[in-house]
């Protein structure tokens, strides 16, 4: 899989793909993640990316031209599955959303700044739009960190049998049971029974409902029961 990401900030995304598991997942070839800085794309001597709201109103919007140009560019090397812009209006981000872009080829993701870009980029462009939660960031580059994160541990042979995505929560519409690991004891705390006796039929099922118990008492509406 491809990610080429457009930011006026792309030194800030840096450090999450230069360690551990996406760290790996990129040197392994799995996921190449490109950068590309807007400014580059802009034509005046200030390399203006943004300009006042027409209409009035606080804050700047990020200007159509130099985000034309960029996307344009990219699109004229590559046929991109999804363009996604990051933004609070979008649909929220969930496992279905991550499940569904793990198995795509080429992704381009644009990270809005100041009140946002502006429409015509994403009449012109844009495929989908993607929040990651009802709160406002500065800009869409730690939203576009977080689904980047989200898709790529989904690619095959990025995480090991131990990590598998498979038993992950949401993977079923289920929180994750508790884990214990040693020791047996801790400050009179005692690891669950059935977890030491060895027997996989009752531990699956201990697993389950005490899934479906945390579900139930946080998230009611995974089990549709809100
Ligand atoms: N940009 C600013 N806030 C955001 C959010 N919650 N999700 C995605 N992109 C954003």
């Amino acid at each position: 899989m491809r990610i080429d990401i457009i930011s006026v900030l792309p030194e800030l995304m840096e450090s999450p793909f230069q360690a551990s598991i996406l760290k790996r997942a990129v040197q392994k070839g799995l996921a190449e993640v490109h950068f590309h800085q807007l400014r580059d794309w802009s034509t005046g001597k200030y390399r203006q990316i943004d300009d006042e709201p027409y209409g009035g109103g606080a804050g700047m919007v990020m200007m159509v031209e130099p985000l034309d140009k960029c996307i344009s560019e990219l699109k004229s090397q590559r046929n991109y599955d999804e363009i996604i812009y990051l933004t609070p209006e979008g649909e929220t981000l969930n496992q279905k959303i991550a499940n569904s872009l793990s198995i795509k080829n080429n992704l381009m993701f644009i990270c809005g700044h100041y009140k946002g870009i502006d429409q015509r980029v994403r009449d012109l462009h844009v495929s989908k739009e993607i929040s990651i939660g009802d709160y406002v960031l500065t800009g869409g580059e730690l939203a576009a960190c977080v689904l980047a994160d989200s898709v790529i541990r989904l690619l095959p042979g990025v995480l090991n049998d131990e990590q598998s995505a498979l038993t992950d929560s949401f993977q079923d519409d289920l929180l994750s049971p508790p884990i214990y690991t040693r020791p047996e004891e801790y400050k009179g705390l005692k690891v669950p029974q059935v977890l030491l006796s060895g027997n996989f039929a009752k531990i699956e099922q201990w697993r389950h409902d005490e899934a479906v118990r945390i579900t139930r008492e946080r998230r009611p509406d995974l089990l549709g029961e809100d």
